[in-house]
């Protein structure tokens, strides 16, 4: 598929909905470069928990995010349940989220890009070409995501996995700043009972057609 330069396209959705899979794929695929913004709200988090800062003080957070570093993207402690509540609650600070604004912008404008995260379509690229909005059931997020940790060797409990989708859930869509929100023009996937591969293909056929119909 040939891409009109600087095309920008916007994943967003729930925590574990299959974003991330989908939103590397469609990079690789169409020749874009591609951001995980969620791994920005992450090292602000890390940042602050290392400090033995409250996540929730908003001087300590914007500060933590000013200072962010390509370094502090390239941790492998980012995941995991502290950093995953530390990286919603800093997420909920508007001047967290000003400060990480022009990075995420000036990204997506050099050369078009494929983003994923909770605000793409409405608050960082409110006029990208394309726009999906990614969910599934909590209980589908929640299997996946304790397959995800034990596959990578982290011991979990189903229930506490699933309660801890609940809450981010609830953080994430319920802040007064930049909610989870489906843009009105973003194609919604319910990746609840497709695979990867069937969650590509959709993705590619929306894409296809909108940029034929532009
Ligand atoms: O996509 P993720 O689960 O890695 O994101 C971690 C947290 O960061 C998530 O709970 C909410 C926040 N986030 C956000 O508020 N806006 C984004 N564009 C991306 C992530």
């Amino acid at each position: 598929m040939k891409l009109p330069a600087g095309t920008v396209i916007a994943v967003d959705g729930p925590a574990a909905a299959g974003k991330g899979t989908l939103a590397r794929r469609l990079a690789a695929e169409l020749g874009l470069p591609y951001l995980d913004t969620g791994l920005l709200y992450r090292a602000v988090g890390r940042r602050v928990l290392d400090r033995g800062i409250d996540p929730q003080d908003a001087r300590a957070a914007e500060a933590e995010a000013r200072a962010l570093t390509p370094k502090d993207l390239a941790r492998s402690d980012l995941r995991g349940s502290l950093a995953d509540m530390a990286a919603s609650k800093v997420a909920a600070i508007p001047a967290v989220r000003a400060a990480l604004l022009d990075f995420q912008r000036r990204f997506g404008a050099a050369q078009g890009a494929v983003l994923d995260g909770r605000d793409i379509g409405t608050v960082v690229f409110p006029a990208a070409q394309v726009k999906l909005f990614i969910t599934a059931s909590v209980a589908e997020r929640a299997r996946r995501r304790f397959l995800e940790l034990t596959g990578r060797g982290v011991a979990a409990d189903p229930a506490q996995v699933e309660a801890e989708i609940r809450d981010r859930d609830a953080q994430d869509a319920n802040r007064p700043v930049a909610p989870t929100k489906r843009a009105a023009d973003a194609f919604e996937i319910d990746t609840t009972a497709l695979n990867a591969d069937e969650t590509f293909s959709a993705a590619l056929a929306f894409i296809s057609k909108k940029l034929d119909s532009a």
